[in-house]
């Protein structure tokens, strides 16, 4: 896996973020197994709740084209922050990912980033197997 490049994608999806509101901006990319990346970046609305986190834009865009297994997302926001990704996102990853392999970056820059897999960030997690008691 190419993190620096993934990283990068995740800095060019930033800069379509539409956040009129918080004036938060974020960017993600999203690695499919194949090799293939998605962009996402989150897009607001002035009801508030139908706001979409940038990692769901990219997961959204790539689910509804077809792709279903994932390697990686990087994550960048605008703050000089490692940002985390809210409950929800991370939801949405177990929905798609291997806990134990999918890779979560948290980019401040290039040079400097986290990585954790999804089980550390979403421990005990509530997902298909819950709903048939295997687990
Ligand atoms: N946001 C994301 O895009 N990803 C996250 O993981 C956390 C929050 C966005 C949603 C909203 O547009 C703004 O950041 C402030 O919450």
């Amino acid at each position: 896996m190419n993190i620096l490049k993934l990283i990068e994608e995740a800095f060019e999806a930033k800069k379509y973020s539409y956040a009129p509101y918080s004036d938060f901006h974020v960017g993600a990319a999203l690695l499919t197994a194949e090799g293939e990346i998605y962009r996402g970046c989150n897009i607001e609305n002035a009801a508030y709740s139908p706001t979409n986190c940038a990692e769901r834009t990219a997961f959204f865009k790539a689910v509804s084209e077809g792709a279903r297994e994932f390697a990686a997302i990087a994550i960048v926001g605008d703050k000089g922050e490692y940002l985390a990704p809210c409950g929800v996102c991370r939801q949405v990853m177990a929905e798609f990912c291997d806990a134990e392999r999918f890779q979560i970056i948290l980019a401040r820059s290039k040079e400097d980033y986290k990585i954790y897999t999804l089980k550390e960030l979403l421990p005990e997690g509530f997902g298909a197997a819950s709903l048939v008691g295997k687990v």
